[in-house]
């Protein structure tokens, strides 16, 4: 059983070809035209996903050495993201689902995330908990099984990978934040600045970020510009370990509140170096098993929705062809998007 994946979500357009659970091809056209704007500008993000999309199915199913005509079902990121994003995927989708005579399915994004993991870890095992950290989502999740999932944790303001790309722009770094903040924080000592751990006095497994994101910019307003030019590195590690530490202290409530032993975590975010390695040290220390998904399938990609719409498919869902994308989707009511 073929499916072929689409993700439009966001700045990746993406196609990718699952066969019985099993990935065949992943193609990604990252959209580096947002860079010189700082962010990602709906409209452009629009175009560029409509320029690009058929040129990228087309590279998927030939890499994956398939003829259209394979394909089973077509699984299609359906929210959460930005609008005019998500039209043009969606679109997409059921034009080709209605010449090709297949069902369509709407994915949720963030399900995507969560098992982005089984890509390269088929064996993985429920119940796992996942930290799910990308742009516009910071959430640990109790994942019970498929289909089947309990949230512990999510950010009151800020995503984490917002804030790598807030601070990117204070330190006058570029954009996509994060790898921008992660390279020049290479040569910075972690401990130069202290920046603090956010506590959510309501909830002490959630998240909060903004503030963090505030004292960067007090700090950085009171140096000139030759000051933060020599301190631009010892900033953006200070900083960067900020937001590792937060995540890690979390995390680490998670695992000794439920007692689950294996880990997962996933989303754009989850490709620094740093936090990866901060979080294979929690593998001795609490006697558990980590999981990353490889750095492509860390960020947005269409294998993951590809991968969920095979399992979804295989419970024998559908979506209809009224279906309308949302940007606000959330991960409650998942089947029959
Ligand atoms: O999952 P993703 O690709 O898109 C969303 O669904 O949001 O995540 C994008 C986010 C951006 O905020 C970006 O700055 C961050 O992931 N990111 C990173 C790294 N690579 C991407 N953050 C920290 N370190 C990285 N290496
Ligand atoms: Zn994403």
């Amino acid at each position: 059983m073929n499916i072929l994946g689409i993700e439009t979500s966001c700045d990746e357009t993406s196609a990718s070809v699952v066969n019985n659970g099993q990935l065949l091809s992943n193609e990604v056209f990252s959209q580096t035209i947002h860079n010189e704007y700082g962010g990602v500008v709906p409209e452009v993000a629009s175009r560029e996903h409509e320029a690009v999309l058929s040129i990228i199915v087309k590279l998927a199913l030939k890499s994956a050495d398939i003829n259209v005509k394979d394909i089973d079902c077509i699984s299609v990121t359906n929210g959460p993201g930005l609008m005019g994003a998500l039209l043009v995927g969606v679109n997409y989708a059921k034009g080709l689902a209605i010449s090709l005579d297949v069902p369509f399915l709407g994915i949720n994004h963030m399900e995507g995330h969560l098992f982005a993991n089984f890509i390269n870890n088929p064996e993985l095992k429920y119940p796992f908990i996942c930290l799910l950290v990308s742009g516009g989502h910071t959430q640990i999740w109790k994942v019970n099984s498929f289909d089947n999932y309990s949230l512990l944790a999510t950010t009151r303001d800020d995503a984490a990978g917002e804030a790598f790309d807030k601070g990117a722009r204070i330190l006058g770094l570029g954009y996509p934040g994060g790898p921008e903040i992660e390279k020049s924080a290479v040569s910075g000592d972690d401990k130069s600045y202290k920046f603090p751990i956010p506590i959510v006095k309501s909830s002490h497994l959630d998240f909060s970020f903004s503030g963090l994101k505030t004292a960067l910019l007090y700090t950085c307003n009171k140096m000139n510009k030759i000051q933060l030019n020599n301190e631009i590195h010892n900033l953006a590690a200070s900083y960067q370990s900020a937001i590792i530490n937060t995540l890690i202290d979390r995390l680490e409530k998670a695992i000794e509140e439920t007692g689950i032993s294996i880990i997962t975590i996933s989303g754009g975010v989850a490709a620094n170096k740093s936090l990866r390695k901060n979080v294979i040290n929690l593998e001795q220390k609490y006697n558990i098993n980590v999981y990353f998904p490889p750095m492509e399938y860390c960020t947005d990609n269409a294998a993951m929705i590809a991968l969920t719409g095979y399992n979804r498919f295989k419970q024998n869902e559908k979506s209809l062809m009224e279906l309308v994308p949302n940007p606000n989707l959330s991960m409650e009511n998942l089947s029959n998007v």
